[in-house]
């Protein structure tokens, strides 16, 4: 509590509201009790002025372009960590000691084979089946095959099916990736670290040797701390929200993913990319910039634009790096796409539509030229995204699970439909 109070005056009466103030960031006027109080609900479709929770997680500051996970910045954790330091960090709150690292790597490595019966499930789908189709199936499956570790109420079980999660995500990913092609499955290799055994059994076939190129298993890496956690964005919510009725985490997990397909969210990348193929050349770049101005015109930038940072954002400049070093070590530095995407952000950058607005690069501008270029289909994009967010979803199921003031989520609404009427039978009705 700060001390603090906000006083809403309503239908002639003056409410108190407690203010909190959080360690950093904006103070939040606490309205649990308004309705009780006043009779009156909020409103704030998208939830753009509104916390759904408190967490210790992560913090973004939109303005400054900052990202803390439990308070290291993005930059310095991309730089100098390994993604599942990372998940230790987001799960534990805390970066681990090198034996606590070690003892985390052995206990994800073990887990990270499926049920092998999982892998006749595979053959149930189309065999043109959108790989994060197949996820949401399959991460839903789990809880069919893992009944010892879905009982909430246990921390073990909890943190059991944590580590289930992060360690068979990515072999559930490369295998929708193989079914996909008619590929064999390829199974984990256990003394690979996590970027390069996901590598393998996306593009190893069993009857060759295949070398991980390390350059692009560290990009892979990097791209999965960049996307580990994002605080209370639209798939996280839907976790929470999935979670707050008590269903186990592996329904909630194959939730957050459905919520995370759609183009506005996770699904951006693969758009980007789509984008840029389209515009194609630097000299359509006005064309394409000029539709994205107008506002009779549904077209938008893909990759430009975020609902929190209204400044450049972070993970943005670690993609942007990232992506020169995978197309460098391919001798690609010339592709016409990144030609494209540079021009592109260099004109919308200066552009008084885009300044004004605050409309800065997000992450899935260079995501998505960086994937086509280790050889990922665009189909797989968001596939990825999914992979790396488990971690961030879980920490931020976990934290509300443990809880004690946690309620089932259950919005209300402003209702402007019919008020009550009398049913009329069917041969009444002309
Ligand atoms: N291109 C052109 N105009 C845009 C764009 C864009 N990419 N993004 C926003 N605007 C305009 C929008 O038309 C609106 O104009 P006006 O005020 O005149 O109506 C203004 O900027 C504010 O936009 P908004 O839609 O109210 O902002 P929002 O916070 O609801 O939307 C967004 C955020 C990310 C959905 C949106 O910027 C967008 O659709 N961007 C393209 C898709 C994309 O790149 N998404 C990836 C987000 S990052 C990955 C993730 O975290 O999931």
């Amino acid at each position: 509590m700060s001390g603090k109070s906000a006083t809403l005056t309503y239908d002639n009466r003056v409410i108190e509201l407690p203010v909190h103030g959080g360690t950093i960031g904006p103070e939040v006027i606490d309205i649990s009790t308004l309705y009780r109080d006043s009779g009156a609900f909020t409103y704030d479709p998208g939830f753009t002025s509104t916390a759904s929770c408190e967490s210790d997680i992560t913090f973004i500051d939109g303005d400054e372009g900052t990202l803390l996970y439990r308070g290291y910045p993005i930059d310095q954790l991309a730089e100098h960590g390994d993604f599942l330091e990372t998940c230790y960090l987001l799960l534990y709150g805390e970066l681990p000691t090198p034996a606590e690292k070690k003892d985390f790597d052995d206990r994800v490595t073990y887990h990270t084979m499926l049920h092998e019966q999982m892998s006749r499930f595979y053959t149930g789908f189309r065999r043109d089946a959108h790989p994060m189709a197949i996820m949401v199936g399959v991460v839903g499956c789990l809880s069919a095959f893992y009944h010892d570790s879905t009982d909430i109420s246990d921390p073990h079980q909890r943190m059991v099916a944590s580590l289930r999660m992060i360690a068979k995500m990515p072999t559930i990913a490369a295998w929708a990736y193989k079914y996909s092609i008619g590929q064999p499955f390829v199974y984990p290799q256990n003394d690979l670290d996590y970027a390069s055994n996901f590598l393998r059994m996306c593009f190893a076939v069993p009857c060759e040797e295949f070398k991980v190129n390390p350059v692009f298993a560290r990009a892979v890496d990097r791209i999965f701390i960049l996307h580990a956690d994002h605080e209370q964005n639209a798939s996280t919510s839907t976790v929470r929200l999935a979670g707050s009725s008590g269903a186990n985490p592996f329904a909630c997990i194959a939730a957050g993913i459905a919520c995370l397909w759609g183009p506005a969210h996770g699904g951006a990348n693969e758009a980007a990319l789509n984008m840029l193929s389209e515009i194609g050349s630097v000299d359509r770049i006005p064309e394409y910039v000029n539709r994205a101005k107008d506002r009779d015109d549904p077209f938008r930038l893909m990759g430009f634009g975020h609902r929190v940072y209204k400044n450049y954002d972070p993970r943005a400049k670690i993609m942007q790096k990232t992506c020169h070093e995978v197309l460098g070590e391919l001798g690609m530095n010339d592709d016409p796409l990144l030609e494209v995407a540079i021009e592109l952000e260099k004109i919308a950058l200066n552009d008084e539509y885009f300044v004004e607005k605050k409309l800065y690069p997000n992450i899935d501008f260079y995501s998505g030229i960086t994937l086509k270029a280790l050889g990922f289909p665009t189909t797989m994009f968001t596939v990825l995204f999914a992979l790396a967010r488990t971690v961030g979803w879980i920490a931020q199921w976990k934290e509300m699970i443990e809880d004690p003031r946690q309620k089932i989520g259950r919005p209300r609404q402003l209702y402007t439909g019919q008020t009550q009427r009398d049913y009329v039978p069917l041969s009444m009705r002309s």
